[in-house]
């Protein structure tokens, strides 16, 4: 069977580690192809074009694009199935048959029915966030963009770390124009010897990125800074600075607790903590940081979100 998967990032990678070894996959596919990945090709997408497959699994969380791309390419819905579906609010999966076939029936009726599918209006045009690569978790940028309307009296800079893509700092940076944006990432995926349980998919695919890639896809890149390399001997010099916003997503459990030790004593008041994968079953690290954090400090006020990864939004 000939199976192609779209993406190189951590879908692609989860999705590997799960489910579809890398032999099966005849090829991963990006828009402009590259180096190879868990051992495959990565062809770019014109090439697919030309080519007979029986299944093209999208590992994408971007569904929106990726669907326009492939029907700009004549690549019609019968033999795609979209594997994260459940992040979006159109349920573009027309014929599951074939990936039942390739991926068994009980992981595809969970990714193509999933308790966690919203299914809500996206966005209206008055609303800021909106259009291609805003549907991924429409709760989390919603909610990210109210509580940046509230920032507007609250002082301090605001910062990501585990950036990855950028696929988040592109949303703080157009919500947060005017402000600072540090940028803290190895932009070479987990530290070696904190993700040694990991899978090698989900390992792998994180070091799919690039500091340069992700200041391209900012609309605001003057106001960015990239910190570079492990978290948290990167925050070093940067003591005596306060924070607004900080999107806190590192997956796993010291580097988490490193965050939260570093950003909360620096925040400013009135400002927000967003703990991306909170209540993510598969990164358990995430919330037993949090509870050595409280352990340390006591109880903190936090509001729990039902966005798709379960983030824990921290108010200080
Ligand atoms: C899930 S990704 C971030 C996704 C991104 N926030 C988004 O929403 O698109 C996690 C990132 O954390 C980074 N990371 C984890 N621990 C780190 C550490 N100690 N120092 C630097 N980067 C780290 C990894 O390199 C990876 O890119």
């Amino acid at each position: 069977m000939i199976i192609y998967v779209y993406g190189t990032g951590c879908g692609a990678g989860d999705l590997v580690d799960e489910v579809l070894p890398a032999e099966r996959i005849t090829a991963f596919v990006t828009r402009e192809g590259g180096a190879s990945f868990l051992g495959r090709p990565v062809i770019p997408l014109d090439e697919l074009s030309g080519r007979e497959f029986d299944l093209l699994i999208v590992a994408s969380r971007d569904a929106e694009r990726v669907e326009r791309l492939l029907r700009e390419r004549g690549i019609g819905p019968d033999k795609v199935f979209y594997l994260k579906n459940h992040t979006v609010c159109v349920d573009r999966n027309q014929s599951c048959e074939r990936a039942k076939e390739v991926l068994g029936e009980d992981y595809v009726n969970r990714i193509g029915c999933s308790e966690r599918l919203i299914r809500v209006p996206l966005w209206t045009k008055t609303e800021r966030i909106s259009g291609e690569g805003s549907e991924n978790d429409y709760v989390r940028l919603k909610t990210l963009e109210a509580i940046c309307r509230r920032l507007s009296s609250v002082p301090g800079a605001a910062a990501e770390l585990g950036v990855y893509r950028g696929g988040f700092a592109r949303w703080i940076s157009a919500l947060l124009p005017e402000r600072t944006l540090y940028l803290f990432d190895s932009f070479d995926g987990f530290d070696p010897i904190e993700s040694t349980g990991e899978g090698k998919g989900f390992t792998e695919a994180h070091k799919n990125t690039s500091a340069d890639a992700v200041l391209a896809a900012l609309p605001h890149p003057e106001n960015a800074v990239i910190r570079r390399g492990l978290f948290p001997q990167t925050a070093q010099g940067l003591e005596g600075e306060r924070f607004a916003l900080v999107s806190l997503d590192a997956d796993l459990e010291e580097s988490t607790l490193a965050g939260l030790r570093f950003f909360l004593p620096r925040m400013s008041a009135g400002a927000c903590l967003l703990l991306h994968d909170y209540d993510n079953p598969k990164l358990g690290g995430v919330k037993r940081a949090l509870e050595r954090y409280e352990a340390e400090h006591g109880r903190l006020a936090a509001v729990p979100l039902c966005d798709v990864n379960g983030t824990l939004v921290i108010a200080v």
